[in-house]
C-alpha cells in the first residue's frame, strides 16, 4: 500500500427537507450578513427551489448571481468576482452541479488575487491563490463530487481551453446533498452523472493491484452499485432510493478516499477535458469516448486489474485475458445502456485535427507521460 495523507473537511448534510441545516451551517462559518447565492441557467428557479431558499435565508442580506454555465466560463466568473469586491460579500452559497460549485471555487480564490487570475489556471510560475472567500454548496446534480473535494475545472471559450485548479483552500465548508433534486434532471444529465461517478472510480481503480485491499473493494462496491442503479435511475429519477444511492456514489467516488494508498490514472479525464474544450462535448460523454479505447490501448499494463474488475464487478468467467477483454466490452455496453455514445464521430464531424491539437497542448504543458505508470506518451497511437 502506498503512503498517503487525507483531509476531508467538508460537512455533508444528506437528505430531504434540510434547509434549516444550511442556515445553521452558514452561521457556523460566517458571522457577517452579506451572502451571495450563485446558480446556473435557471433550473432552480423553474423548480421553485430558489423561492424556498430565499425564504430560508431571510435573516441574511441576500445577493444573487445567476448564469454560471455548464463548463463554467472564465468571463462570467470574473463578473461575479467584481460583484463580490464591489459589495463586500463575505460568504458564498453555490447552488448547482459541478459547474456552479467549480465556478465558486475559482471565484473564491480570484477575489483577493491582485493579478490576472487566468495566470493561476495556466500555472505560471510564482502565481497562486493564497486566500479564499468561504463558501458552502447545495448540490443539484450528482456527478462530479465537487461538493466535497477541493478541485475545479474552468473553461475559457475564446481560447477553447479548460484548465484545472485546486488545493486545500477550496474545500466547501458544507454541502447539502438532497436526492430530491435528481427528480427534475433530464435523462442526459442523469446518464452523465452515472458515467462521471463511474469513471472517477475507474481512474482510481483500473490501474494495477495496489495492495490496498479495502480501497479496491470499496471501488468495486461503487462500480457495482452504479451498474445496478444506473439504467434504472435514468428511467425513474423520482425514485428516492435510486436517487439517493446515485448521489452518495457520486460523492464517494471523488471525495478523496478512493485514492488513498493506490495508484491513479486520470489520463481519460485529461484527454476528455480537451474534447470538451475543443468540441463542447459534455464532460461525461468525453469519458465514455476515451475510456474504452484507452483500456484497449493499455490492455497489457492493465490486464491484471481488468481481470479482477471483470470477475468481481461483472461476474465474468474464463482466462484472465478473456475476462479482461470482456470487461472492457461490458463497460462500453454499460455506457450504451445509459444512452451515451462512445465514438467521437457520433458527436462531431470535425475531429480529424483533434489528436494533433491535443498533442500540441500536452507538449506545451509538458504532459508527456500520463497514466499510473507514466507510460502513456504522445506517440501516434496516443489517441
Ligand atoms: O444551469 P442549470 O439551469 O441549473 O442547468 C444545469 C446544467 O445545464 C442542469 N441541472 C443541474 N441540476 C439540475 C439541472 N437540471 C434540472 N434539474 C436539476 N436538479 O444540468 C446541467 C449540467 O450541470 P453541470 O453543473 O455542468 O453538470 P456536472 O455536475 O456534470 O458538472 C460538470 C462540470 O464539472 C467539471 C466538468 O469538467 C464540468 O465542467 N468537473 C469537476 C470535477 C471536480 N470539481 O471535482 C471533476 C469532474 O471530473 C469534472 O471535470
Ligand atoms: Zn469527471
Amino acid at each position: 500500500m502506498n503512503n498517503f495523507e487525507i483531509t476531508v473537511p467538508t460537512t455533508i448534510v444528506f437528505g430531504k427537507d434540510q434547509l434549516a441545516q444550511v442556515v445553521k451551517q452558514i452561521h457556523k462559518h460566517y458571522d457577517g450578513q452579506k451572502l451571495l447565492v450563485l446558480y446556473g441557467g435557471g433550473s432552480v428557479e423553474r423548480s421553485g427551489f430558489l423561492d424556498r431558499l430565499k425564504d430560508a435565508l431571510s435573516s441574511f442580506e441576500r445577493h444573487f448571481f445567476k448564469g454560471i454555465e455548464a463548463n463554467p466560463e472564465f468571463e462570467t466568473l470574473m463578473k461575479a468576482v467584481e460583484y463580490i469586491r464591489e459589495h463586500n460579500i463575505g460568504f458564498m452559497l453555490a447552488v448547482g452541479g459541478g459547474s456552479v460549485i467549480d465556478g465558486v471555487k475559482f471565484i473564491s480564490g480570484a477575489v483577493n488575487y491582485a493579478g490576472d487570475p487566468w495566470e493561476v489556471l495556466q500555472r505560471k510560475p510564482g502565481t497562486e491563490f493564497t486566500s479564499a472567500v468561504p463558501f458552502g454548496c447545495i448540490l443539484t446534480i450528482p456527478a462530479t463530487g465537487s461538493e466535497s473535494n477541493s478541485g475545479a475545472v474552468i473553461s475559457r471559450a475564446e481560447l477553447k481551453e479548460k484548465r484545472t485548479m485546486g488545493g486545500p483552500l477550496f474545500f466547501p465548508k458544507f454541502a447539502l446533498l438532497d436526492p430530491t433534486f435528481v427528480a427534475t434532471l433530464p435523462k442526459r444529465q442523469l446518464a452523465n452523472g452515472v458515467i462521471d461517478a463511474f469513471m472517477h472510480t475507474m481512474e482510481q481503480y483500473l490501474t494495477y493491484p495496489s495492495g490496498n485491499l479495502l480501497q479496491e473493494r470499496y471501488a468495486e462496491g461503487i462500480l457495482s452499485t452504479l451498474i445496478e442503479i444506473g439504467p434504472k435511475v435514468v428511467e425513474h429519477p423520482e425514485d428516492y432510493k435510486l436517487a439517493s444511492n446515485l448521489m452518495w456514489c457520486a460523492n464517494q467516488a471523488l471525495n478523496g478516499v478512493l485514492r488513498c494508498g493506490v495508484a491513479t490514472d486520470w489520463a481519460t479525464h485529461m484527454i476528455g477535458h480537451e474534447l470538451t474544450a475543443l468540441h463542447g462535448i459534455d464532460h461525461a460523454q468525453t469519458l465514455a469516448i476515451v475510456a474504452p479505447r484507452l483500456y484497449e490501448l493499455k490492455f497489457e499494463n492493465k490486464a491484471e486489474k481488468l481481470a479482477q474488475y471483470g470477475r468481481r464487478v461483472w461476474q465474468l468467467e474464463g482466462s484472465d485475458r478473456e475476462v479482461a477483454a470482456a470487461a472492457i466490452r461490458n463497460t462500453e455496453a454499460f455506457f450504451h445502456t445509459l444512452g451515451v455514445k462512445t465514438r467521437i464521430s457520433e458527436y462531431t464531424t470535425d475531429y480529424m485535427e483533434t489528436p494533433a491539437i491535443v498533442k500540441q497542448r500536452f507538449t506545451e504543458r509538458n504532459w508527456l507521460k500520463l497514466g499510473e505508470r507514466q507510460d502513456l506518451t504522445l506517440g501516434k497511437k496516443a489517441l
